[in-house]
C-alpha cells in the first residue's frame, strides 16, 4: 500500500507501506526527516503531521492522550495528528500527509 508524504521543504515522496505499521515508522524507515524522538511512545510530539483534509475523517479518531500531547507541537492545525498514532491499513492505502515544522531531526 502507498503512503504519500510531503516533506518540510515541499518535496513529495511516494512510500511503500505495510499494513499495521505506524505512519511515523514508514516515514522514518524510508529516511525522510522526522525526529520522532520518543519512538512512538506518545511522549514527544515530534512526529507531528498535517493530514490531507480528504483523508482526515477516515482516520481512527484521536485519543485523549494524543490530543494532550499534540498541544506540545508547534503550529497545530485542525488537521494535525501525531503520525506514530496512525496505523496503516487497507482503508488508508494512498493516505497523504505533510511533515509539520518542528518535526525535522
Ligand atoms: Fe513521539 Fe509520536 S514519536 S509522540
Amino acid at each position: 500500500m502507498k503512503l504519500f508524504v510531503t516533506d518540510q521543504d515541499g518535496g513529495e515522496h511516494e512510500l511503500e507501506a505495510l499494513e499495521g505499521w505506524r505512519v511515523m515508522e514508514v516515514i522514518r524507515d524510508w529516511g525522510l526527516p522526522i525526529k520522532a524522538e520518543c519512538g512512538g511512545a506518545l511522549a514527544c510530539a515530534t512526529c507531528h503531521v498535517y493530514v490531507d483534509p480528504e483523508w482526515f475523517d477516515r482516520l481512527v479518531p484521536m485519543t485523549e492522550e494524543e490530543e494532550e500531547r499534540l498541544d506540545d507541537a508547534m503550529l497545530v492545525k485542525s488537521n494535525s495528528r501525531l503520525s506514530c498514532q496512525i496505523l496503516m491499513s487497507d482503508e488508508l492505502d494512498g493516505l497523504k500527509v505533510r511533515l509539520a515544522p518542528g518535526s525535522e531531526p
